[in-house]
């Protein structure tokens, strides 16, 4: 495990998008797995930057994100495949058919969740996977339970999540009640992984996930078992 520590949030931003963009260039046909929430902003701004500078080509990149809110369509503006339109991919020379988020309105959700699998097996794997970590140290939407869920699945949001993401919405009668996410075993499977931390707020919590027991409880804990992981906080 490799820690970073950034002097802020803006430090922090620009030092993740150096990674995200050494992996670009040293292997331009990466598969990147990318995450959502407010933490990857920064990121994604400086990855921009990086491509209207040319520096940056994404012309061969492929991405997949980590999780969708069950209910909301690519054109509801608090959907993620919204978010990762408006934040990364319309601003840069990305094949939009390469770019993947899990299809929150799918009529069979089950079928859904075997595509997507399916999906990242057929992509080989990811190749880097940029994570944030909720404030009850979830990762995509991976929520504590009794069990590391493997794949992708269906998840009921818990109360502490709904509560962290009613600030993106008006009301947070409006905060979707279940998600879709990837699994741990996907997660865990991509080759090197980078989780970003920002905030006060989150000091507790990544002791917890770096330096306390490894349990489903506390599901990014899981992440000290993996042989590539850097972290870069600002907390
Ligand atoms: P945040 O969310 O970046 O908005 O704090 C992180 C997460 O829930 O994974």
């Amino acid at each position: 495990m490799r820690i970073i520590k950034a002097q802020d949030y803006d430090d922090l931003s620009r030092k993740a998008a150096n990674i995200i963009g050494a992996q670009i260039i040293l292997n331009p046909t990466s598969v990147l797995g990318l995450a959502t929430g407010g933490t990857p902003v920064g990121t994604y701004q400086n990855l921009i930057k990086g491509y209207q500078n040319g520096d940056l080509d994404f012309s061969g990149i492929s991405t997949v994100n980590l999780d969708e809110y069950v209910g909301l369509s690519p054109s509801n503006d608090q959907s993620y495949r919204y978010f990762m339109d408006t934040q990364l991919f319309n601003h840069v020379n990305i094949a939009k058919e390469r770019t993947s988020v899990p299809d929150g309105v799918a009529s069979d959700m089950d079928l859904e969740c075997k595509r997507y699998d399916a999906l990242m097996e057929g992509l080989n794997g990811i190749d880097l996977q940029l994570l944030g970590l909720g404030m009850n140290g979830h990762i995509g939407f991976n929520e504590p339970a009794d069990i590391f869920e493997k794949t992708t699945h269906v998840v009921e949001l818990s109360e502490d999540t709904v509560n962290a993401n009613a600030r993106f919405f008006d009301n947070i009668e409006d905060v979707p009640r279940r998600a879709i996410t990837i699994g741990i075993q996907s997660i865990m499977k991509a080759k090197k992984i980078l989780l970003i931390v920002s905030g006060e707020s989150k000091r507790q919590i990544l002791d917890q996930v770096l330096n306390g027991p490894i349990t489903p409880l506390v599901p990014a804990s899981v992440l000290q078992l993996h042989p590539d992981l850097t972290v870069i906080m600002s907390v």
